[in-house]
């Protein structure tokens, strides 16, 4: 499949107006023949497209599959989502993303996948997507921060994510730290921060996050189900999924924006409004144990204050949270 021309003719269609395919063909430097041909590539697609001897060629509406230039129409972004890589197949889009950013990526740049099968979760944990019905996308990003506030990171992009969903849904999702976005308890999302550095400096950071979007009950693994849930479950509507990329790229700069020029403060208020966690009897789940606390506040740095059963304050920088059901 050509990306590149089926992107550069989405791009013209997307504008709105007839667009002839003599145009497109000499724009492209192609033959009239070739630009039909991707015409009914595109409809094979789903794109509903209207022909017309006279007057060319006119988008009517649009599939939901994941091409660059129709997520960026729905883009109102300076550089967040600028540059979007597609592929249909990646073991992992973290993987290609830090490719990518190795080579000098923008910051903001993206990539996403169809069909991902070494997907990965929070601590080494594997990640479920289910190919035309999950969203897996990766986001290079290049904040100016030291290595201890890198626990801010996923904190931002939580709460862009909390908001946009909701924007996009009016589902009341709700952030549980660190990195998981929950409706009625069970888990529609989840963000995995990776990053390059060293003591001093972060040289870049790959933001990943995983969607559960149009999955049907049955796509929901059994061990799963009681913790797992989709945006099609809660709502019984399925989502366009590039126009919700869209609006979590625009959240997304909107929160990275201020982090970086009022700090972590006002990203800080909006996770505790967001949040499922603070004020409840909760299990903390470390590498070696696990021990009962409550969940008091979050910190400066993104980090996790508890009251353990003796009464002493402890931060939590990492490790994975269950808040505990009334029995
Ligand atoms: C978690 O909740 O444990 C984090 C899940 C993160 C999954 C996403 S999907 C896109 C990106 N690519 C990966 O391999 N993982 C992240």
């Amino acid at each position: 499949m050509d990306i590149t021309t089926l992107d550069y003719i989405i791009k013209r269609l997307i504008q709105g107006s007839w667009v002839s395919g003599e145009e497109i063909a000499k724009e492209l430097d192609i033959s009239r023949t070739w630009v039909w041909n991707q015409i009914n590539q595109l409809k094979v697609y789903g794109f509903e497209i209207r022909s017309s001897a006279k007057k060319g060629y006119k988008l009517i509406s649009t599939p939901d599959v994941l091409f660059p230039s129709l997520i960026k129409s729905y883009l109102h972004t300076q550089y967040m989502g600028q540059h979007i890589y597609f592929f249909e197949n990646l073991s992992s889009t973290q993987d290609k993303a830090k490719e990518l950013a190795q080579k000098g990526a923008e910051q903001g740049s993206c990539v996403l996948c169809e069909f991902q099968d070494k997907g990965r979760g929070r601590r080494k944990r594997s990640w479920i997507h289910v190919p035309y019905k999950s969203i897996a996308i990766s986001i290079i990003l290049r904040p100016d921060v030291v290595p201890s506030q890198i626990m801010q990171i996923p904190i931002v992009i939580g709460v862009a994510l909390c908001e946009a969903i909701r924007d996009h849904t009016s589902l009341s999702v709700e952030l549980k730290w660190p990195n998981d976005l929950l409706v009625n308890g069970k888990k529609l999302a989840g963000i995995l921060v990776e990053m390059a550095g060293d003591s001093e400096k972060t040289h870049y950071i790959i933001a990943g996050i995983g969607i559960n979007v149009n999955l049907t009950e049955g796509d929901i693994p059994d061990d799963l189900k009681d913790i797992a849930t989709s945006i099609f479950i809660e709502t019984k509507k399925n989502i366009h999924r590039p126009k919700l990329i869209g609006c979590i790229l625009n959240y997304i700069e909107k929160w990275y924006n201020t982090y970086l020029k009022k700090g972590f403060l006002p990203v800080r208020d909006k996770w505790l409004k967001y949040n499922c966690v603070i004020g409840k009897e909760i299990d903390v789940h470390l590498s070696d144990m696990t021990i009962s606390a409550k969940a008091m506040d979050l910190d400066n740095l993104g980090n996790l204050i508890v009251l353990d059963k003796d009464k002493n304050t402890k931060t939590l920088m990492y490790g994975d949270i269950s808040i505990r059901t009334k029995n």
